[in-house]
């Protein structure tokens, strides 16, 4: 049977020169696309947390499609972690860098009780600025984070040590 990574390199596209010169941009959106590969890679980024959480949250907008996917194969609910201004009840807010400036990601102050056991999935973990902003918003709401999944990691950019101890699942390092 393909492994992972076999699957991830027949379907994934790489466009050079995106978002700018020099850069090689590996698109999943034809893994998501393929029946077979969203399945599997959904399966696979859940597998070792199984049993271990309550909830599983999305990040928007890439980590959607894993965190639907992964909370509808394991019978829990979704919690949705937005960008500014999308969510219309009160929220946390937490601020992160990005390359030029910042953002803000947000997560209804309600959506999780205290002590609820989440799951973060999200497609890629970079510099971790995203993912680091999650962990910290669920952490003001008194969730506990046991842990993180991603499709893809790029290493390079030290994500996973800006994000401590906590435990990051990644399907293909780049
Ligand atoms: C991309 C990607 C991750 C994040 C990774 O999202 O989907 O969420 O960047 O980068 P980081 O680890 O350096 O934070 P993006 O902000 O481009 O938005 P999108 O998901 O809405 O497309
Ligand atoms: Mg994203």
């Amino acid at each position: 049977r393909e492994s992972i990574t076999e699957l991830l390199d027949r379907l994934s596209e790489v466009v050079p020169d995106y978002p700018s010169a020099g850069i090689s941009f590996k698109d999943l959106t034809p893994v998501f696309a393929d029946a077979v590969g969203l399945r599997r890679i959904t399966d696979a980024v859940i597998e070792p947390f199984s049993g271990q959480f309550d909830v599983i949250a999305g990040l928007e907008a890439r980590g959607f499609v894993m965190a639907a996917a992964a909370a509808y194969a394991s019978g829990t609910g979704m919690v949705t972690v937005r960008k500014a201004g999308k969510l219309p009840r009160p929220v946390h807010s937490m601020d992160y860098t990005l390359e030029y400036g910042t953002a803000t990601l947000e997560l209804h102050r309600d959506d999780v009780a205290p002590g609820t056991r989440v799951l973060i999935l999200d497609d890629v973990l970079a510099t971790g600025g995203t993912v680091g902003s999650a962990v910290k918003l669920f952490e003001m709401a008194g969730a506990q984070v046991v842990g993180i999944g991603v499709v893809l990691e790029l290493s390079a950019l030290g994500g996973r040590g800006s994000l401590g101890a906590n435990k990051v699942h990644s399907l293909q390092l780049v």
